[in-house]
C-alpha cells in the first residue's frame, strides 16, 4: 500500500449549523488551506477528506458538509448516519446562528452515533468589532451540555486545525 493511502482509521464528521455561518470555508480551509470570500449556500451534500497523524495513529477524516437552508437539505438521517464527530457551527456576529443551536444538537442526537463528540464552534472572530455571542455565554453553555468550544476564524486561520483535531483525538 502506498504511505500516501495508509491510514489506521477513518472517522466520519459532520457539519451542522445555520445558514452562512462558515461551514464549507471552515472544511476548506481545514482540508484545502481556502477560503472563499462570497462563497454560494451549499445545495445538497457535498464531503472531504483529509489524512492527520494524531500520535502514533494515522486518522482519515471524512468531513460532511451540508446546506444549513432547509430547502437544499438532502436527506438528514442518511447524512448523519455513521458519523462519531460533529461540529455545531454558529457566527458570533449573528446571534439567532446561536440561539439555533439547541435545535441543531437535538437533530443530531436524534440521527447520530450515540457517543458522537461534538464540538460547538463560534466562527468569524476576524469580526470582533460585531461580536453580538459572548465567550463566556457560549462556553458556559457548551460545558453545560458536555460538549467542546472553540471560536475560529476561516477566514484568518484561527483555530481551525484545533476544532478539528480536537474533535478527531477525543473521538481516537
Ligand atoms: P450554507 O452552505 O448555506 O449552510 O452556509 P455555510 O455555513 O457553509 O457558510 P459559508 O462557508 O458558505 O460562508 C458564508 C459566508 O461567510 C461567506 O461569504 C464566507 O466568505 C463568510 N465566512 C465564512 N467564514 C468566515 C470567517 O471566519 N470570517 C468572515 N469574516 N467571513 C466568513
Amino acid at each position: 500500500m502506498g504511505s500516501e493511502f495508509a491510514y489506521n482509521f477513518v472517522f466520519k464528521v459532520v457539519l451542522v449549523g445555520e445558514t452562512g455561518v462558515g461551514k464549507t470555508n471552515l472544511l476548506s480551509r481545514f482540508t484545502k488551506n481556502q477560503f472563499t470570500l462570497d462563497s454560494r449556500a451549499t445545495i445538497g451534500v457535498e464531503f472531504s477528506t483529509k489524512t492527520t497523524q494524531l500520535g502514533e495513529a494515522s486518522i482519515r477524516a471524512q468531513i460532511w458538509d451540508t446546506a444549513g437552508l432547509e430547502r437544499y437539505r438532502a436527506i438528514t438521517s442518511a447524512y448523519y448516519r455513521g458519523a462519531v464527530g460533529a461540529l455545531v457551527v454558529y457566527d458570533i456576529t449573528k446571534k439567532p446562528t446561536y440561539e439555533c443551536v439547541e435545535r441543531w444538537l437535538s437533530e443530531l442526537f436524534d440521527h447520530a452515533h450515540p457517543h458522537v463528540v461534538v464540538m460547538l464552534v463560534g466562527n468569524k472572530t476576524d469580526l470582533e468589532s460585531d461580536r453580538c455571542v459572548a465567550t463566556e455565554e457560549a462556553r458556559q453553555y457548551a460545558e453545560k451540555k458536555a460538549l467542546l468550544f472553540v471560536e475560529t476564524s476561516a477566514l484568518e486561520s484561527t483555530n481551525v486545525e484545533v476544532a478539528f483535531n480536537s474533535v478527531l483525538s477525543e473521538i481516537h
